[in-house]
């Protein structure tokens, strides 16, 4: 086992493990959640130090089923979750991926196809997401059409953003400078058309000043945002939303209605707080990230805490991205209905097409 440095997507350096051949490369977020685990404990020299430093003790352990990666969280127990999870994932892929793991359902994709918020350095939409839900039978149907929409979207958003320069945020969406509104207008028709169900990431968070949720063109209260938002839901038949509101406000989560409403930044992939979003019923659909969590055991008891109580769970990529696909492994192996992992850029189809692989695989659909 040996750990080093990479970049990832948004050229920030970030760590990468070798375990036994395979390898697994940790994500990082923008729009980070504040009760989330620390990426890393130290800095990221000291923590590949320390890594490298545990290299026989962790060859040692006699890992065989998923459970033993517990023995990794005791070993690697000081250490940041970013160096944790790519350890992790190098484990799991040695392991066989999926495989390894029970399970055998292959996800639907959740797809970016146009953003802004804290993803787009200029101006751009206040919401961070405008998502792309197919209900196309197979996974590589549904990845097809939401890259066939993305694509199809440049005309429209240049119809009204004449300065449009094909800029993208950092996940690969469309950032044009138009208002949410605007975008939304856009992105219905074409779910319409296409029988695409239409997501919003919010990531209300981003943009509350602590008393307003500051707008490009408006500043609004929490009880006016709660309005606006359920207004969005009715008026765009908007199927997901995530974080409508700022990362404290389980209550205010609860009174969003008629949509999954999913925490990101409010759950962190932390149990006590999805514990605390079932009992005042403010989340239908969680977010699952593991270096949100820190290891894969919290992620997966989040995960079962989820399933128990009829939470929708989805498992997500980050802003900053590498060429991992353990997120894919992941959701089949942990029967995981939802995967958010963008639509194009050479990380997010690093994702896309290893579900299209397991898809085959488990003779969901033939390629020839
Ligand atoms: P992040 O954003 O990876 O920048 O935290 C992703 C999200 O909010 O879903
Ligand atoms: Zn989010």
């Amino acid at each position: 086992m040996f750990a080093r440095k990479i970049l990832n997507s948004r050229k920030e350096s970030t760590i990468e493990v070798n375990y036994k051949g395979s390898n697994g490369s940790a994500p990082s977020g923008k729009s980070k959640g504040k009760h989330e685990v620390k990426d890393y404990n130290k800095s990221l020299d000291e923590e590949i130090n320390s890594l490298n430093k545990l290299q026989e003790s962790i060859e040692k352990l006699n890992i065989k089923e998923f459970s033993d990666l517990k023995k990794i969280e005791d070993l690697t127990k000081n250490l940041g979750g970013n160096t944790r999870i790519a350890l992790e994932f190098a484990i799991l892929k040695k392991n066989g991926g999926y495989k390894w793991l029970k399970g055998g359902k292959i996800p639907t994709p959740v797809g970016n196809a146009i953003g802004g918020g804290a993803h787009f350095k200029g101006k751009s939409t206040n919401f961070q997401e405008f998502l792309l839900i197919p209900k196309e039978k197979t996974f590589f149907d549904k990845s097809f059409l939401n890259m066939k929409i993305h694509r199809d979207l440049q005309e429209p958003i240049e119809k009204l953003d004449k300065n449009f320069l094909l800029q993208m945020t950092d996940e690969g969406a469309w950032a044009p400078n138009l208002n949410d509104e605007q975008v939304l207008e856009i992105m219905s028709k074409f779910c319409k058309e296409h029988n695409v169900n239409l997501g919003l990431d919010i990531a209300a968070n981003s943009f509350w000043d602590g008393k307003h949720y500051v707008y490009r063109d408006k500043k609004l209260t929490r009880e006016e945002q709660i309005d606006y938002v359920n207004d969005l839901i009715k008026k765009y038949d908007l199927f997901y939303v995530e974080d409508p509101l700022e990362e404290e406000d389980f209550e205010g989560f609860a009174k969003i209605k008629n949509t999954m409403v999913v925490g990101d930044d409010l759950i962190v992939t932390n149990l006590e707080r999805l514990k605390k979003a079932v009992k005042l019923k403010s989340i239908q659909g969680v977010i699952l990230k593991p270096n949100q969590a820190g290891s894969l055991i919290k992620l997966k008891e989040v995960l079962d805490f989820a399933n128990k109580n009829k939470i929708t769970s989805i498992i997500s990529h980050r802003s900053g991205e590498t060429l991992d696909n353990s997120i894919s492994h992941l959701a089949v192996g942990f029967n995981i209905p939802y995967i958010k992992c963008g639509i194009l850029g050479k990380e997010r189809q690093a994702k896309i097409k290893e579900l299209i692989t397991i898809e085959k695989e488990l003779g969901f659909i033939t390629i020839k």
